[in-house]
């Protein structure tokens, strides 16, 4: 077995703290935390405590430590191009970057040049994407994704503060909101496309392949959406998601076509509580997948074969960023409409 990748870390945060590092603390024969970055150097430097790992609080430090084989980008939306073209520019090995993977087309664009000049794998931060469920139901829905005529996605969760807490200590409670002009109705949509509905994206796009066109949107209070979507051959997805909600949890991805169904249930964000379950139910009955492992376990690893040369990058960078632009457009298409009902 070859020696653990060294990660490091650009953000310190909730997802570095709550998801990245427990989940990196059960792979450490493939993978251990060797640098933590943060703007704010006091809290790199106590998250970094944790993992026994080096802290610093700019992007080149961290890049310039040879002890970092690959890059973790848990920096807020507005800094993933640019630190994963930094990224492949120092010749790391691999590269994580938390979803969103851009904001723009162009940022986009730039992230393809870059990654595919410099061959460096990119993996995006899309869980349910890795999630071993989801992976072990694809092999058998068969013509599922052509046939269906309805999916859907349905996400209504406790605030992530709450699970954020369960899973580690806070290191600091979250900055105050940045000061600003009061985002819209249709900026909130807008974020709340990118930052949510970007999780079913990579599941929605085997059944609604696009072009699609969005027919209906609208926000929730105090965080939320239901937007509707249509393909060219008139096929439906309704993507609805409401913050804060209450327990139970429930984060769904479901997809009907006559005579069968498909029913994902993913454990929230922030716990290590296994894969999503998920049951196929056909003429013959159902048939239900559960593993041991999450998502985020099954990325990491992926991540660590690929970069070991042990496997050949489950989703594409190419695959990754049409993901990406197609939230992107749903949710330009989301922002408009709202604009346009105003
Ligand atoms: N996959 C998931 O389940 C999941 C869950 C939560 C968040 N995320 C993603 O992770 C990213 C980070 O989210 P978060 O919840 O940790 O909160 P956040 O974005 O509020 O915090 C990130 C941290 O980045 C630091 N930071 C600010 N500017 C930086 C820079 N230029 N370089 C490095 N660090 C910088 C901040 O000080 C903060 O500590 C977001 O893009 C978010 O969409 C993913």
């Amino acid at each position: 077995m070859s020696k653990p990748l060294g990660v490091g870390l650009l953000g310190a945060g909730p997802v570095t703290q709550a998801i990245h590092l427990p989940t990196l603390a059960t792979l450490g024969d493939r993978l251990r935390v060797t640098h933590v970055m943060d703007v704010a150097s006091d809290l790199a430097a106590t998250v970094a405590a944790r993992a026994g790992a080096r802290h610093s609080s700019t992007v080149e430090e961290l890049l310039a430590d040879d002890a970092v084989d690959v890059v973790a980008i848990c920096s807020p939306h507005a800094f993933h191009a640019d630190q994963v073209t930094a990224a492949v520019a120092a010749g790391k090995r691999g590269i994580l970057c938390e979803k969103p993977l851009a904001t723009t087309k162009v940022e986009a664009e730039r992230i393809a040049q870059a990654a595919g000049e410099g061959g460096v794998p990119v993996v995006v931060g899309a869980m349910h994407a890795y999630d071993p469920a989801w992976i072990a139901v694809r092999e058998e829905w068969g013509d599922l994704p052509e046939r269906a005529h309805l999916v859907r996605s349905r996400i209504y969760l406790p605030g992530n503060d709450e699970f954020v807490a369960l899973a580690a200590d806070p290191a600091f409670p979250a900055p105050p909101p940045p000061a600003g002009p009061r985002p819209t109705a249709a900026d909130r949509l807008r974020a709340g496309i990118l930052g949510l509905a970007t999780h079913a994206v990579p599941q929605l796009r085997h059944f609604l392949p696009g072009p699609v066109r969005v027919v209906s949107a609208q926000t929730m209070t105090p965080f939320g959406y239901r937007l509707v979507l249509t393909g060219d051959d008139g096929r439906t997805a309704e993507l609805v998601a409401l913050m804060p909600g209450a327990w139970e949890p429930d984060w769904t991805f479901e997809a009907w076509a006559p005579g069968a169904r498909l029913h994902m249930t993913y454990p929230p964000s922030y716990v290590l509580a296994g894969s999503a379950t998920a049951t196929l139910t056909d003429v013959s009955g159902d048939r239900c997948w559960r593993f041991p492992a999450n998502g985020y376990q099954v990325e990491w690893l992926h991540l660590a074969d690929v970069v070991d040369g042990h496997a050949e990058p489950l989703i594409g960078l190419p695959i990754a960023i049409a993901d990406m632009l197609y939230a992107l457009e749903a949710a330009d298409g989301a922002a408009s409409l709202l604009e346009d009902q105003a």
